[in-house]
């Protein structure tokens, strides 16, 4: 017998949303054996089977725990081991331990999934609206995971000698070089910045909020990001070694840490190369550059006679294009910044590190509860990325979107929009 929650068509776009991110999770660690999937290659980075339980630990704590009466936890030990930040769940494993967990084995982590996915299917269309809202944030939570559990992959098999390639890449067709940069006039004065109210009909995290005004000044931004052929240039010209174009916190970070090259990249037999997540290759010269940090991308800028954009100018511009287009996750696969096709591309490839701190806007107030510590807590030391990058799940990114990372890392695929001032 059908009955009026069956016909549901809100809880069927949910159901149907929640099935689609759970399965590309899946997928994209299919080809990940128990060991692949365990190991921690450094303390930013996470286990592959760590991103599958924690991104089922957090639908199972706040909508299946909190909001599901009768509901009983799948391993009433697991919480501890897959809470990531949240100070309001209580104490947790360190996160620089999260390679010491060879038990539960991946297949018990892939039946807890299972477990998880079929209750909270069952439970929703009687779940409350608050508990649908949570849903939601965690597919968009799952997405974010989806990517970091990729540059995760990435940076564990670049450390081991095999370099072993994850999937195919791309066949590798000579693409022309572009052309130089183009300079797109941004708008000046005063402009509308931010997501609307996240009570409104799309889904936006609460650090896109409040919408406000911002005033620019005159100014211009690139019509793409910076290529690797560009980057060799910068390199070729001593880029590492002047400090002159540094700020003095990437200069110290670059001289403890030996920085000359973007991550990943090796010099064999006077050829740059590039290990990626289809092995390694020479670097595409007409690919935008990837792996840099904030400090790389600003010693860059400043070679080159411009500067990083503002996360408001780059927002005022990109606001007028489509954010489903460009080079962005769609399946597990290829996983690449691939040449421009031509034209101003504000979205996919690379991350855009801009010259903003990651700093709440006017009125902004966390949420109430464990959820509130999802961002605001992190708006310290932290600069703002913009744009979504090839490794970000298509649909997940928007103009008023605030990616942010600490200034030093860059194991995501992060790279440079230059702009200039007027
Ligand atoms: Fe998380």
């Amino acid at each position: 017998m059908r009955t009026e929650r069956d016909v549901n068509p809100a809880s069927s776009a949910l159901a149907s949303r929640f099935v689609a991110v759970r399965a590309l999770s899946a997928d994209l660690v299919a080809p990940l054996s128990d060991a692949d999937a365990t190991i921690q290659s450094m303390d930013d980075a996470s286990p592959a089977k760590w991103h599958l339980a924690h991104t089922t630990w957090f639908f199972e704590t706040f909508v299946l725990r909190d909001h599901v009466p009768g509901y009983r936890l799948f391993d009433e030990r697991w919480p501890f081991l897959f809470n990531s930040y949240y100070e309001a769940e209580g104490a947790r494993h360190a996160r620089p331990r999260r390679g010491m967990l060879s038990r539960p084995s991946l297949d018990e982590i892939l039946r807890y999934r299972a477990a998880v996915d079929a209750a909270l299917l069952a439970a929703l269309p009687d779940l409350s609206d608050v508990a649908r809202t949570l849903v939601d944030l965690g597919c968009h939570h799952e997405e974010q995971h989806q990517e970091l559990l990729l540059t995760d992959i990435l940076h564990h098999f670049s450390v081991n000698p095999l370099e072993s390639a994850i999937w195919p890449g791309d066949p590798k067709v000579p693409v022309a070089l572009p052309g130089p940069i183009a300079w797109l006039e941004g708008r000046t004065g005063t402009v509308e910045i931010g997501a609307y109210a996240q009570s409104s009909q799309s889904f936006a995290f609460d650090c896109e909020g409040p919408r406000h005004t911002q005033l620019l000044h005159p100014h211009a931004l690139a019509d793409r990001t910076v290529t690797n052929g560009e980057w060799a240039a910068f390199i070729a010209d001593g880029g590492y070694r002047d400090p002159r174009h540094w700020l003095s916190d990437g200069w110290a970070w670059a001289q403890a840490e030996g920085v000359v090259a973007p991550l990943y990249w090796e010099q064999r037999d006077g050829v740059w190369t590039r290990f990626g997540l289809d092995g390694r290759r020479p670097i595409d010269s007409a690919a935008p550059v990837t792996h840099v940090s904030f400090f790389e991308a600003d010693a860059y800028a400043s070679w080159a006679g411009a500067r990083l954009p503002t996360e408001f100018e780059w927002e005022a511009a990109a606001s007028g294009h489509d954010p489903l287009s460009g080079n962005q996750l769609d399946a597990a696969g290829a996983v690449e910044p691939r040449p421009s096709a031509g034209g101003p591309a504000f979205f996919g490839d690379v991350w855009e590190w801009t010259g903003s701190a990651f700093r709440p806007y006017p009125g902004f107030r966390a949420a109430e509860g464990a959820v509130g510590e999802y961002n605001g807590k992190f708006m310290s030391g932290q600069f703002v990325l913009r744009g979504g990058s090839c490794a970000t799940p298509r649909g997940h990114v928007r103009a008023s979107y605030r990616n942010f990372f600490y200034p030093h890392q860059r194991w995501q695929f992060t790279g440079v929009r230059l702009a200039k001032d007027l």
